[in-house]
């Protein structure tokens, strides 16, 4: 492996020579390679110094791609827009949770906002400082808030009575003081897909005001717990400034009324949800969240702790597949790759979209993804999954395409492999980490003997047990 590692990096280092890139017959994004690291250039795709086809070749696909330099751009270039007040980012664990990627984080700084014991265990594996640790969830069990109290965690965000007394019993049985921030439901609308909008009235997460006010004040009179301040996550992605101009008011105005009746609270928590170029520049970038939150930070005199997650993840990753076949039927071009909803689940589960195009295409890549483009058909990008939800892209206009040809799914660091699964009992593709000219394999390709690791031949049968094979 290591000489096939060497191999990758010669050859990506020979291919970034200024000699070789001097011509480009592709249009090149305006964008610098940290705010891109996805770039045509010479005719074929590159994650910042790496010829993309050479990592298909090398991995395999499907194949998920990170830049590590974008990764730290984002996480950067949030935490400057806040800089005034020296905020706590929590890199939201759930948008992507490879090691390898909490450790870049965390060598640069950054902290986590977690949801189950599972992350925390990664946040600990990654060798983060658990004492700056958000913990948010509507259901923590008493093993996780066990767990987070031995690992000294920031804050619970506390999304309901019944997990403030069982924080409290924990607490209480382990001589400690817990540190809470309650979640209010602000009923701000996010105006984001329905499926992951948080913060409207309705929603399962945290609590009205009534309640929130209400449970503060049993904190209060509770020894084993600490009220250090207050959460509110309103969905995900919000493209827009304005409700979290809302949400920063609504926290000072809380903050305001809870120090007026005796408390210290001195946190606001305004959670994840920054925004993310799917499409092209529909996202504000952090300093527009910042100069909408930050006036109220400062007049509350509060320390601000944030856990944005697809603004950091998102744009730094890449999902390559390999066309399988091409077929034309009921008057629609259907391109089959190997990448499927089980790899990617987000535009079967919230018609998300994704910019798509060829990793060698013979028609430049467009300005407008969602444009009628000259030389391109539209076409159904589909997985060999069992069922009519299973695609990538539907009616996409796109060059023409056959087998062997690679697809590059962009936009795809977040929520992609974080929410993929074996379903119809497809293994998993490798995930690589590219920094520069220097290629790392942060997680290994499943096989087929790990898709039946944890099963038991529990049934008693007549034949011989099947001998899985490493095969994949
Ligand atoms: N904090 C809390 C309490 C959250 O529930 C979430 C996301 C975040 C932070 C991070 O939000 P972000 O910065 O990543 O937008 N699977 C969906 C997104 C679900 C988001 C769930 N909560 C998708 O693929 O669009």
């Amino acid at each position: 492996m290591l000489n096939e590692l060497a191999r990758v990096r010669a050859f990506a280092k020979m291919q970034s020579s200024p000699t070789t890139h001097s011509v480009s017959f592709f249009h090149l994004l305006p964008l610098s390679p940290v705010m891109e690291p996805f770039r045509y250039r010479d005719g074929e795709l590159y994650c910042e110094e790496v010829r993309i086809a050479d990592l298909a070749h090398e991995y395999g696909t499907p194949l998920w791609v990170y830049s590590s330099a974008k990764l730290l751009h984002e996480y950067r270039a949030i935490q400057e827009a806040f800089a005034e007040v020296d905020p706590v980012i929590c890199y939201s664990v759930k948008s992507n949770s490879n090691l390898s990627i909490l450790k870049l984080l965390n060598s640069a700084g950054c902290s986590f906002d977690v949801v189950s014991g599972g992350e925390l265990y990664r946040v600990q594996k990654a060798g983060a400082d658990t004492t700056r640790v958000v913990f948010a969830g509507v259901g923590k069990t008493d093993a996780e808030l066990r767990q987070a109290l031995e690992q000294n965690i920031l804050m619970f965000n506390v999304e309901s009575e019944a997990e403030l007394d069982a924080i409290s019993r924990i607490a209480a049985s382990m001589n400690r003081v817990a540190p809470v921030a309650l979640r209010l439901n602000p009923d701000i609308d996010g105006k984001t897909h329905a499926k992951t909008t948080t913060g409207k009235k309705g929603n399962k997460f945290g609590m009205d005001i009534e309640r929130h006010n209400q449970l503060a004040n049993k904190v209060l009179n509770d020894p084993h717990l600490e009220l250090r301040g207050i959460h509110m996550h309103l969905g995900s992605p919000i493209n827009t400034t304005e409700p979290y101009e809302a949400a920063a008011r609504k926290a000072l105005d809380v903050v305001s009324a809870l120090r007026s009746q005796g408390h210290q609270t001195n946190w606001i928590n305004l959670g994840g949800g920054f925004g993310l170029n799917y499409r092209g520049t529909e996202a504000p970038p952090a300093a527009e969240y910042a100069q909408v939150i930050l006036p109220f930070i400062k007049q509350a005199e509060c320390r601000l702790a944030l856990e944005p997650g697809r603004s950091i993840s998102g744009n730094a990753g890449a999902l390559i597949s390999e066309v399988i076949f091409t077929k034309r039927e009921g008057g629609k071009l259907f391109v089959i790759q190997d990448a499927a909803m089980n790899d990617l689940v987000r535009p079967a589960m919230y018609d998300s979209f994704h910019r798509l195009w060829p990793v060698k295409p013979t028609v430049k890549p467009p300005q407008d993804y969602e444009a009628e483009i000259p030389g391109c058909e539209a076409t159904d990008v589909v997985g060999p999954i069992c069922e009519s939800g299973d695609y990538l892209a539907k009616g996409r206009y796109l060059p023409p395409m056959q087998r062997g040809d690679l697809l590059c799914t962009f936009s795809a660091g977040a929520y992609g492999t974080a929410m993929s699964s074996n379903y119809n009992s497809r293994p998993r593709g490798a995930e690589v980490l590219v920094d520069g000219t220097q290629v790392r394999l942060i997680r290994k390709r499943e096989t087929y003997a790990d898709l039946v690791a944890g099963e038991l031949f529990a049934v008693a049968s007549s034949v011989a047990d099947p001998a899985p094979t490493d095969e994949a």
